[in-house]
């Protein structure tokens, strides 16, 4: 499936098993007078995918730059070094970074590309499932410092989305369920009959046997289409890109307190949970919606319970230093029903006063 989507800010995607064969005539395609590129992963990665990413660039000079894998190298320090490491190789605008894994290198390879002589063409080539749903859509790129996750960074829309669903083969499954949270999360917020069709693929999703199966091609294009679609409305943040921090604002919370024990999706998967059940009380939601996003969180195999040795007031703490925070009240994405947000008059967000909050912690300490 190729195509160049309107709401995709004229990249172009690749969406089929076996895309990684595609790169070259991408780069011809996207990145035209393109003469070198740099493949950008990590090294835990690299040994499963570059091989075949290289392979797919076909004749393209290519330099392979691989950093440690996990979110410790989405630092300033490993942006100097690896411009450091174009700047000897030579590499000038003729350059094409080729960012091949998770979210962290597509960050990562996406502000090199962002910044790099002011500015290299990228292709995102995604190998989680959150990744592709999420990470290498919507032209964010950026690094962490110690003072917070993503706080230097730039927007850069990359030429190509590629994305190659075999990649999920080697993908553990603890990691596949943490972009399936994503999944949900954008059929809660856009579109229940995708969801309807994320929860019944659940089962099919998550065997190994077929990482690249019909049902993932159909999950993955549904909530592309939907993240693509939300950020070429509001393409800088002014309104209703808000609606993708669903469950987000408890769930950064979660991931905080638990110390970062809880993987992203995991604590977003709680926090939709209780975001809906806040949804409900505030009588913003119709009810049945937080069962609704109860259930579907359960069937692509994540726990909707809320962790006992997390201190409410300290979740509650955790939310108010989130830059959502105005006025005393901290502003939520919330449901009205499944597949539709509340708020469209009040800019996508909801201010919600910290007893609220605390009423729902309490009784989701009860069940
Ligand atoms: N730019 C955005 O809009 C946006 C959106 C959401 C998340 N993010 C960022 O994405 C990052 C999280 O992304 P992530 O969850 O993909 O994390 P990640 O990049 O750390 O990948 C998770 C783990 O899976 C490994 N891995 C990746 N592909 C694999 C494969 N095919 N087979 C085996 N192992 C593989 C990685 O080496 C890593 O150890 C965070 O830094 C977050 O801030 C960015
Ligand atoms: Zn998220």
């Amino acid at each position: 499936v190729v195509s160049v989507p309107a709401t995709l800010h004229g990249a172009a995607l690749v969406l089929r098993a076996g895309a990684l064969a595609d790169l070259g005539a991408v780069v011809t395609a996207r990145a035209d007078g393109a003469s070198r590129g740099v493949v950008i992963t990590d090294d835990v990665v690299a040994p499963r995918w570059a091989a075949a990413a290289r392979a797919g660039l076909g004749p393209l000079p290519v330099d392979l730059l691989e950093v440690p894998a996990g979110e410790a190298s989405k630092t300033r320090e490993t942006w100097a070094a690896l411009t450091d490491r174009m700047i000897a190789l030579g590499c000038g605008r003729d350059t094409v970074v080729v960012a091949v894994g998770g979210g962290v290198i597509g960050d990562l390879a996406g502000f090199v590309a962002a910044t790099y002589h002011r500015g290299l063409p990228c292709v995102q080539v995604p190998t989680t499932l959150l990744a592709m749903v999420d990470a290498a859509i919507g032209g964010k790129t950026g690094v962490d410092t110690p003072a917070g996750k993503n706080l230097v960074g730039a927007f850069h829309h990359p030429v190509a989305v590629v994305i190659d669903p075999a990649t999920l083969g080697t993908l553990p499954r603890r990691q596949l369920r943490n972009g399936l949270a994503e999944c949900v999360k954008h059929g809660v917020i856009a579109d229940a009959e995708y969801l309807a069709r994320v929860v019944a693929a659940a089962p099919t999703l998550a065997d190994p046997a077929q990482p690249a199966g019909a049902a993932m091609l159909d999950v993955i294009a549904g909530s592309v289409a939907i993240k693509a679609a939300v950020v070429a409305a509001d393409a800088r943040e002014a309104g209703r890109r808000k609606i993708l921090n669903f469950g987000h604002t408890l769930g950064h919370a979660l991931e905080t307190a638990s110390a970062f024990r809880l993987l992203h999706g995991e604590a977003i998967a709680v926090g939709m949970v209780l975001e809906a059940d806040l949804a409900e009380r505030l009588g913003v939601a119709t009810p049945g919606t937080a069962d609704a996003v109860r259930r579907a969180v359960r069937a692509v195999g994540l726990d909707p319970t809320l962790p006992r040795d997390l201190d409410p007031e300290v979740l509650l703490a955790l939310t108010r230093t989130d830059k959502k925070a105005r006025g005393g009240r901290v502003e939520y994405a919330l449901p009205a029903q499944v597949g539709t947000m509340a708020g469209s008059d009040t800019g996508w967000a909801v201010p919600v006063a910290d007893g609220a909050v605390r009423s729902v912690l309490a009784a989701a300490r009860e069940r």
